[in-house]
């Protein structure tokens, strides 16, 4: 692993065009379980009960009391990590410009990233299902599940959820800088969500470098990357951002 390390530093040294797509992985060291694989979320709970708009909308107090009331929990315990914090420092360093995200734990803007589109949103807000009105989550009580605006209306993670629309805005800026970008860094996902999946396959089809990090092999490690770094985001970023400083 040792030479990867040192040939994504120069890859990363050299450019000025870095983006990076990262997914629940980078968050594993920050104490937020990944949804698949070891500790997956959705190993526990299915998705399509708990996590999409219908099932929401057909027994909110059923998803807010197996699902959201945990995420709250353990988001607001959140640090950010090594891998965020590697992540913050390639964008001090210039070499970094924007954070395409799937995940919706604000890691990324906490370690100082300072361009992070939130591809499936956000959970530091609450949205109200009558009047729209967003309320920050950690000022949410929760005596009554579920939570409900001032107006009556119901509360609901400011989230894309499963059957929902990704923000158009965010597709198309998404899909703008991958296909701008030199090296795509792919850390911490599994790649098997749709559309946030293809970005990759945007950036490789523009031309760019892609490097995966993650411990496990995806569907974009044999056609879509490059190469793939076999390791935690925390570790492997920081001895990457390492070489990058020695290489500056
Ligand atoms: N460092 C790097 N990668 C890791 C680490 C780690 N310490 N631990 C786990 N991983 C990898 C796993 O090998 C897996 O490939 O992170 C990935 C986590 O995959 P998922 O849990 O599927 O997360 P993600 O790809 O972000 O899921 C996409 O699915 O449920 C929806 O909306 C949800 O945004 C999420 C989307």
């Amino acid at each position: 692993m040792e030479n990867l390390i040192k040939k994504a530093a120069k890859d990363l040294a050299k450019s000025k065009k870095v983006v990076v797509l990262t997914g629940a992985g980078v968050s594993v060291e920050s104490g937020i379980p990944p949804f698949r694989g070891k500790g997956g979320i959705w190993e526990k709970i299915d998705p399509m009960e708990f996590a999409h708009i219908d099932s929401f909308m057909r027994d909110p107090a059923k998803v807010w009391n197996i699902l959201i009331r945990e995420m709250k929990d353990v988001i607001e315990k959140a640090k950010p990590n090594n891998a965020h914090i590697g992540l913050a420092r390639l964008e001090e360093l210039g070499i970094l410009k924007s954070v395409i995200t799937q995940n919706v734990d604000g890691l990324h803007q906490l370690a100082g990233n300072t361009d992070v589109i939130e591809f499936h949103g956000t959970f530091a807000f609450q949205r109200c299902l009558k009047c729209e009105k967003k309320i920050e989550t950690s000022k949410v009580c929760l005596d009554e599940i579920p939570p409900k605006c001032e107006c009556g209306g119901i509360l609901r993670p400011d989230c894309v959820l499963f059957g929902e629309m990704i923000p158009p805005e965010h597709l198309f800026r998404s899909g703008k800088i991958s296909r701008e970008c030199e090296v795509m860094l792919v850390v911490g996902t599994s790649a098997v969500v749709y559309p946030a999946s293809i970005i990759p396959v945007d950036a490789k089809e523009s031309g760019a470098k892609i490097i995966e990090i993650n411990p496990e092999k995806t569907p974009l490690t044999e056609n879509i990357s490059d190469y793939i770094i076999m390791g935690n985001a925390g570790e492997v970023l920081k001895e990457i951002v390492s070489e990058v400083e020695l290489l500056l």
